[in-house]
């Protein structure tokens, strides 16, 4: 079921997000299912649980070529749960992000270039990756919704930070991710 992406100033893209507690059971299906199709319908990069409203440490990305991401690589399909992030290296990497829950901007934000991340998939199995560049991204800036930490809190210039349409012009950017 598609359902309403909550946007930055609601509360509850503040908190910090429950830990799972219980595998494979029928309402961590339904929530799964919930957020890949708001997640596809929105055309985003990813979705985390308290993206609507839910206060669990869920979340989903990947799978198909962003329409606003065109040159980065496909990131695999992934549902990740309870996820431990461990920053490998000290190397930082600026990127333009956007958010669902923030839409029509952008920014520039820095991130770890690689890192490890763990947790399990919805039927309780472990998920164990080394991962850089846009897939670290991507997983850095899905895990911070579960902190309660939306990206415009991590710019740090904000001249790039902006309205999309206007920080590229001419450029179709498709929808808000
Ligand atoms: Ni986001």
């Amino acid at each position: 079921m598609i359902r309403e992406i909550l946007r930055m100033g609601d509360p509850r893209l503040l908190s910090v997000c429950q830990p799972v507690t219980e595998f494979g059971t029928p309402a961590l299906q339904a929530l799964v299912a919930d957020l890949v199709d708001t997640m596809h319908a929105a055309d985003g990069a990813g979705l985390a649980a308290p993206q609507i409203g839910v206060d669990l440490r869920v979340v989903v990305f990947g799978g198909s070529p962003s329409a606003r991401y065109p040159d980065a690589p496909v990131v695999p399909f992934t549902v990740l749960v309870n996820p431990v992030l461990t920053p490998l290296g000290d190397t930082m990497e600026e990127g333009w992000e956007g958010c669902l829950s923030v839409p029509g901007l952008r920014g520039v934000v820095a991130r770890h270039g690689r890192l490890r991340y763990g947790g399990r998939d919805p039927d309780g199995n472990l998920i164990d990756r080394t991962v850089d560049g846009f897939h670290a991204r991507v997983v850095q800036h899905e895990c911070d919704h579960l902190d309660g930490i939306l990206y415009p809190m991590r710019v740090t210039d904000f001249s790039r930070f902006g309205y999309t349409d206007v920080l590229f012009p001419g450029v179709d950017a498709g929808a808000d991710d």
